[in-house]
C-alpha cells in the first residue's frame, strides 16, 4: 500500500473503540464526582504559548514540537499541542475566567502531539485525560488530584502501580539549589551525556532524572532538593504527604523526580506501571503556581495532572482487564421475495425510528445467506418474512440463542420486538 499512516500514530478501528469508551466513561464519572467540568481547546496554538509555558530549554520544546507557518503572518508559527496545561491556562486567561470564579476545576481529553522516537507506549499522536485546578495553593488540592488519578486506576482494576512524589521547590529556593547543582556537576561536565551537558547551565535539575546510566552514576551524591527547600515549600510538601498518608496512599518520595516541563513548582508526582518499561509513566503532574503569571495573568496558584490513555490501555491489556465487547440486542430481518423485501424494509425502519438496532440484507438473497448475515451482526432476534407468511399476514420470530420460533401477526411485530428489546 502506497500511503500509510504517519509514524507514531495509530488507527483505532471499531473492535477497540469499546475500550476507549470504557475508559472515557470511567473518566466522566470520576470528574463528575470530583466536580470537574470539561473544556475543549484547539489542537494547535501559537508556538509562543508553549515556548513560554513549557519552557524553551525543555526537550518537548527543543525537540518534539510540530510547528508550521500560520499562513497569515510571515515567521509566525502554530504548534500542534504537545500537552494541554498551557492551552488550559491560555483559555483561562483569554476568557477571563479568573474574574468570574475563585476556583476553577477543568478536565480535558484529546490528542496531543510530540515528535519523539516512536516505541511501545510512546507515540507521536497520543491521547491524554488531564485535570487542572486553578486558584488554590491548598495542599489538599495537590492531594485531591493525586487521589483522583489513583481512584480512576483502581476503578479500572489496575494493580501494581507505584506513586512517586517530590517537591521541586519554587523561584525562592530553586536558584540557590541550581547553583549548588551546577557547582556539583561542573567538574564532571565532560563525562555527562550530550543532553546533560547542554542542561548543565540551563536546567541542571533535569540531569537528576537523565536515563543514561553514566549520568545516573555521576549524579550519585548530588545535593538533594529536600535539603534546599524554603520553609514554605517544605511545609507545603509535608502537608501534602500527611494528606496522602491519611488517605492510605502507598507513595514513595523520589527526590530525583523532576518532570520534563518547566512550569512545575512545589509538588511533582508520577504514577508508574513498571511492566511498561521505559514508558512506564501512566500519569504525571504537579503544581504550577507561576504559569498563569508567566502567561501575563494574575497570580494564580494551580495544580493538575494528565494521564496517557494509550498507556493505560496497555496496562489494562497486560493485566487482562479490558472489557468484554458489549453486544446490543439487535434484530435482523430475513426477507424472501420482493414483497417480503418491501415489508422488511418498512419493519427495519420502524424499529430504527424507535432506536432499536435493526438491519437486513436489502437484497433478495437465499435464506442461508441472509441468516449468515444475521449471525455476523450478532442478532438476538430474527424476523423471517416469506411469501406464505405475508399472505397470511404473519411473520416468524426466531430467537437466535435457542433457535426457538414463533408466529407473530405482522401488525404486532414492532410491538413484540419493542417489548422484547426494551423490556
Ligand atoms: P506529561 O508527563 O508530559 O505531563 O504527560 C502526561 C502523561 O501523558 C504521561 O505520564 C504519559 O502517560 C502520557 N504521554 C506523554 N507523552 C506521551 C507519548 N509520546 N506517547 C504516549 N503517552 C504519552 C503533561 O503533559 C502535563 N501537562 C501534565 C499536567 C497537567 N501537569 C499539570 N497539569
Amino acid at each position: 500500500m502506497a500511503i500509510q499512516k504517519p509514524r507514531g500514530t495509530q488507527d483505532f478501528l471499531p473492535a477497540v473503540i469499546g475500550n476507549w469508551r470504557y475508559i472515557e466513561a470511567a473518566i466522566r464519572k470520576l470528574c463528575a464526582a470530583y466536580g470537574f467540568e470539561e473544556i475543549r481547546t484547539p489542537i494547535f496554538e501559537d508556538t509562543g504559548l508553549f515556548l513560554r509555558g513549557i519552557g524553551e530549554t525543555t526537550d518537548v520544546v527543543q525537540k518534539e514540537m510540530y510547528s508550521f507557518p500560520t499562513g497569515d503572518k510571515k515567521e509566525q508559527t502554530y504548534t500542534l499541542r504537545p500537552e494541554n496545561t498551557a492551552s488550559a491556562v491560555r483559555a483561562y486567561l483569554e476568557n477571563k475566567v479568573y474574574g468570574q470564579e475563585s476556583l476553577t476545576k477543568w478536565f480535558y481529553m484529546g490528542p496531543m502531539f510530540r515528535h519523539d522516537k516512536p516505541q511501545a507506549g510512546r507515540y507521536r499522536q497520543f491521547h491524554q485525560f488531564g485535570v487542572e485546578v486553578l486558584g488554590t495553593q491548598a495542599p489538599s488540592a495537590d492531594a485531591d488530584v493525586i487521589l483522583m488519578a489513583l481512584q480512576l486506576f483502581s476503578d479500572l482494576g489496575l494493580k501494581d502501580l507505584s506513586v512517586q512524589v517530590n517537591s521541586v521547590g519554587c523561584p525562592n529556593c530553586r536558584p540557590a539549589y541550581r547553583d549548588k547543582l551546577i557547582a556539583f556537576f561542573e567538574p564532571k561536565k565532560d563525562e555527562l551525556c550530550e543532553d546533560c551537558q547542554s542542561r548543565l547551565y540551563k536546567n541542571p535539575m533535569r540531569i537528576l532524572d537523565c536515563k543514561e546510566e553514566s549520568c545516573k552514576a555521576l549524579s550519585v551524591g548530588a545535593p538533594e532538593i529536600h535539603e534546599n527547600l524554603c520553609e514554605e515549600c517544605a511545609t507545603h510538601f509535608e502537608q501534602v504527604k500527611t494528606l496522602l498518608t491519611a488517605a492510605d496512599v502507598n507513595y514513595t518520595v523520589n527526590p530525583r523526580l523532576v518532570r520534563g516541563l518547566d512550569y512545575y513548582t512545589k509538588t511533582a508526582f508520577e504514577v508508574q506501571y513498571a511492566p511498561l518499561g521505559s514508558q512506564s509513566a501512566i500519569a504525571g503532574g504537579g503544581r504550577y503556581d507561576g504559569l498563569v503569571e508567566e502567561l501575563d495573568g494574575p497570580h494564580t496558584p494551580a495544580v493538575g495532572f494528565a494521564m496517557g490513555i494509550e498507556r493505560v490501555l496497555l496496562a489494562l491489556e497486560k493485566q487482562g482487564l479490558l472489557p468484554e465487547p458489549e453486544v446490543e440486542p439487535s434484530v435482523f430481518v430475513v426477507a424472501l421475495g420482493e414483497a417480503a423485501q418491501l415489508e422488511g424494509f418498512k419493519i427495519v425502519h420502524a424499529l430504527r425510528h424507535d432506536y432499536i438496532k435493526a438491519s437486513m440484507v436489502g437484497e433478495n438473497k437465499s435464506m442461508k445467506s441472509q441468516l449468515k448475515h444475521a449471525n455476523k451482526t450478532h442478532a438476538k432476534y430474527v424476523i423471517i418474512l416469506g411469501d406464505d407468511e405475508l399472505a397470511r399476514g404473519e411473520a416468524i420470530l426466531r430467537y437466535m440463542e435457542t433457535s426457538e420460533q414463533e408466529t407473530v401477526p405482522l401488525a404486532e411485530v414492532k410491538a413484540r420486538i419493542t417489548s422484547l428489546v426494551k423490556g
